[in-house]
């Protein structure tokens, strides 16, 4: 097993009767926390990706489940479910790439139905089951750490991988899912060095998990999304690690614009390339991801970087927020379950229920 870093941050803390989320819009100049104590506050920093990432946004709404329920003011239990079922909706809206957000939300809100009692236990249970979620996501995220260490290359020397977006500490409860592979990694002394590609419009791999790699020591080059194909090509990196913001039963995987990209350049070098994502980013409903829309971000993303304009306000813009990667582009998932072919996750998903 791998020597687990307590060094990582936690997005998503509960401190007396507030939500603390790390601010990930002032990363890396700021650290500051905000203070979340009304459902409307989470709904808008779930919106504003203050808290981003499939796992952390799913803790962070299961929480905002809790405080939405003690806004609700009836204590007749039949009247409570219907309005909590209301607030669930609208968290759901938030971000409704994200399989995680839902599935919490969903979890949080059976969990509710099926105990008896009164309307201020119903709503205790929803604070436990929020903090449940973030425990178990921390040991989740351990455990693809190890599957995804024993599934990486075994080379003589130390490995460099190439990493999208940011699925570290930050996007989770803490410590990651493919950036926790690379802790792993880093940890158990396998690693060489970590590229991070930029991930444009956002940038939350040079501002996010670059930021987190320096935080722990690891070795850590930030390329921008344009230099993948030349890093490969040079044989800079030995795999490619990727989150995963929804994949369907094939294996299809939705996740951060750029990474079907990245996916057709790995095949391109013979690089293997791993999706890591705990077994709830998995739709059960979902056969395939080929009919899947994607949703849109608004146009500052591309016309300026920062505060500074970067294009003439004439042109038009196209600004998809993710893309689909065919399960065929992909050589393993890591689970909490272990690292499996696409192919095997159907009959993983329902053995694990
Ligand atoms: O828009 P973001 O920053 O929330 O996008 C994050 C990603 O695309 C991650 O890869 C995904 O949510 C998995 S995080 C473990």
């Amino acid at each position: 097993m791998a020597e687990i870093s307590e060094t990582h941050v936690y997005p998503v803390i509960w401190q007396d009767e507030h939500v603390l989320l790390v601010d990930q819009n002032r990363l890396p100049l700021d650290y500051t926390l905000v203070s979340i104590s009304r459902f409307e506050d989470m709904v808008r920093a779930i919106k504003t990706l203050i808290v981003r990432g499939a796992p952390a946004v799913g803790i962070a709404a299961a929480y905002g489940l809790y405080l939405g329920a003690k806004e609700i003011p009836t204590r007749d239990r039949q009247a409570f479910i219907e309005r909590l079922e209301a607030v669930a909706e609208q968290l759901k809206n938030t971000r409704p790439d994200k399989a995680n957000l839902g599935w919490a939300v969903d979890f949080s809100l059976k969990k509710v139905c099926n105990t008896p009692g009164t309307v201020e236990y119903l709503i205790q249970t929803l604070l436990e089951t929020a903090q449940t979620l973030q425990r178990e996501d921390l040991q989740t995220c351990y455990a693809i750490g190890d599957y995804g260490l024993k599934a990486l290359p075994e080379i003589p020397e130390r490995l460099s991988v190439y990493t999208h977006c940011n699925h570290g500490a930050l996007a989770t409860s803490g410590y990651g899912t493919s950036l926790g592979i690379v802790r792993a990694a880093w940890h158990s002394e396998r690693l060489e060095r970590v590229y991070v590609g930029e991930t444009r419009p956002r940038l939350q791999g040079s501002r996010l998990s670059a930021w987190e790699c320096v935080q722990e020591g690891i070795p850590v080059t930030i390329v921008t999304d344009s230099m993948a194909a030349h890093c490969m090509k040079q044989g800079l990196v030995q795999a490619v690690l990727v989150g995963a913001d929804r994949i369907a039963v094939n294996g299809d995987t939705l996740n951060k614009i750029g990474t079907y990209g990245l996916a057709l350049l790995a095949k391109a070098h013979s690089i293997p390339f791993f999706v890591a994502a705990p077994l709830s980013t998995v739709d059960i409903w979902l056969k395939t991801a080929e009919a899947v829309s994607v949703s849109e971000n608004p146009s500052a993303d591309i016309y300026q970087i920062g505060e500074t304009l970067v294009a003439p306000a004439g042109a038009e813009y196209y600004n998809p927020a993710s893309d689909i990667t065919p399960a065929a582009l992909i050589t393993a998932i890591v689970t909490e379950q272990g690292a499996i072919a696409p192919s095997e996750l159907a009959s993983l998903v329902k053995a694990t229920g």
